[in-house]
């Protein structure tokens, strides 16, 4: 009920006014988050419960299958407020095992306009097809092609003018791939960090 809901969030700003009775006052001043986090939708990926972080320290950005495709307006909107203005010192592609949005990918059903949004997927699969097909069962296909994305996605905001531009101008930036498991709770890091343009190469 929505009415929980209501009572439930009473009784969080009173729990955090309990113990930091400036909390909101602060906040209310400015935001200064050294993070950025790119994730999927998934209501079992919530970002700053995750990594345990309250408001004001996370600029998040979710969607389906966590894409930062380079023609859309919402994600690299928040992509140049966060770098330009926020000035964040890490970007985090987070993806997680088990996406629904990376299986639909690859099904072969239509779902419509999804369909579309869910195309850089499949170009992934098609371009990593040998590595995929080489992989016997078909959850842990699905699996690896979920860490596949996290890294083309990486390669995307790394990629990415606003970044670029950045690290031109001396600005401090690291992009990196987490991968996330809904079953124990856990972040793996795959490794993929970039910091440079000469990291960048060495991704791709
Ligand atoms: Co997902």
């Amino acid at each position: 009920m929505l009415e929980d809901l209501k009572a439930n969030n009473r009784r969080w700003a009173a729990a955090k006014l309990a113990v930091d009775p400036g909390f909101f006052e602060r906040l209310a001043g400015q935001q200064t988050p050294e993070y950025l986090w790119i994730g999927c939708s998934d209501s079992r990926v919530p970002a700053n419960d995750i990594v345990g972080l309250d408001p004001g320290e996370l600029f998040v950005h979710r969607n389906v299958a966590n894409l930062a495709p380079p023609q859309d307006a919402n994600y690299l909107s928040v992509l140049q407020f966060a770098v330009d203005v926020l000035k964040v010192k890490h970007i985090m592609v987070v993806g997680h095992y088990g996406c629904g949005g990376v299986a639909a990918a690859v099904d072969g059903k239509r779902r419509g306009l999804v369909d579309h949004w869910l195309h850089p997927i499949r170009e992934t699969a098609t371009r990593c097809r040998h590595e995929l097909e080489a992989i016997p069962g078909e959850t842990d296909r699905l699996n690896r092609l979920c860490e596949l994305n996290v890294i083309a996605q990486v390669r995307n905001v790394a990629s990415d003018v606003f970044v670029q531009d950045a690290w031109a101008r001396g600005q401090k930036i690291s992009v990196h791939g987490w991968i996330y498991t809904i079953a124990d709770g856990l972040v793996t890091d795959l490794a993929v960090t970039t910091s440079n343009a000469a990291e960048l190469d060495r991704l791709a």
